[in-house]
């Protein structure tokens, strides 16, 4: 797994939208898995004023609740309206969010699959992190081959998620949500974790046990899994001063300069292939790099 501590949530996302811009830029038709929660807010206002073109993008939502109407106002439908769809120039079509009003979940759950496969897969998967370590709705104990199903959240989910409903008793008991082994397909899984409070799963899904107990940990079995934290998430790593020196110490080939404001400057090797700016101008060299490359 590569580790990528920042000092800043602000600065830890801005590596995420860098992937995510590059990636789009490099195939405008990417499928892109996405999340909700407070965490992705940070990366959704930044990718919105990065202004990437995104006509042909194709997104998979991780979860919905059950028995939320689309336009709930908790529901994760509305989220990613409010957060990032009505800012972007995405084609409606191309959005998928699990239907938390379907009356047969199986049925919907398996068309929910065959879509993300009919797609091409996700190459990009964008998680969040529960206290307990769950990815998704994927709560602990769940199965770490699980398919998108039906799951019943825990209390403690519940009582994270009650600010959105305004209080814990109005947060429903059940969603849909991708499973670990759909999220484990995707070809890029970049997870981002934020403060003091997911400082424990995060130490238990890098350097733990793979466990159910810690759903995340799952991913120390993904072939290419990014995690962005800040100095708080990293907190409880035991191997974060290594994880730094790697993040600062890659070899020149392996750096890619992100894109800013719809620019971005690849390097490889000692040539810099320049992405430039839709007007034609080139920018100057940026020095951060992306994750996974
Ligand atoms: P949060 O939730 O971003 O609101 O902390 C993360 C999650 O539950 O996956």
């Amino acid at each position: 797994m590569e580790i990528i501590i920042q000092t800043t949530p602000e600065a830890a996302t801005a590596v995420a939208a860098r992937t995510i811009a590059l990636l789009v830029r490099k195939k405008p038709d990417a499928v892109i898995g996405l999340a909700t929660g407070c965490t992705p807010l940070l990366l959704y206002r930044q990718l919105i004023e990065m202004k990437l073109d995104w006509r042909k993008v194709r997104t998979f939502n991780l979860d919905e609740y059950v028995g939320l109407a689309a336009d709930h106002p908790a529901s994760y439908h509305s989220f990613m309206a409010e957060h990032l769809f009505r800012h972007i120039n995405i084609a409606r079509k191309n959005i998928h969010i699990p239907d938390g009003l379907t009356r047969d979940v199986p049925a919907f759950c398996s068309r929910y699959e065959k879509q993300i496969k009919e797609a091409g897969g996700i190459d990009l998967q964008l998680l969040g992190i529960g206290t307990d370590g769950h990815i998704g709705f994927n709560e602990v104990t769940s199965s770490l081959a699980s398919r998108t199903r039906i799951k019943t959240l825990t209390s403690q989910t519940r009582l994270d998620n009650a600010g959105f409903f305004g209080g814990e008793e109005k947060v429903p008991h059940h969603v849909i949500t991708m499973g670990i082994g759909t999220i484990m397909e995707a070809r890029h899984c970049l997870m981002l974790a934020f403060g003091r409070k997911k400082a424990r799963a995060i130490a238990g899904a890098v350097e733990g046990a793979v466990t159910a107990m810690n759903p995340a940990s799952a991913l120390q079995m993904h072939p290419r899994t990014t995690a962005c934290l800040d100095e708080e998430a990293a907190s409880r790593l035991k191997m974060s001063d290594y994880y730094r020196w790697v993040y600062a110490n890659k070899p020149d080939w392996q750096k890619i300069q992100p894109p800013f404001n719809g620019v971005g400057i690849i390097s490889s090797g000692r040539r810099h292939k320049q992405l430039l700016s839709r007007n034609g101008t080139s920018l100057p060299a940026w020095t951060a790099r992306v994750p996974g490359s």
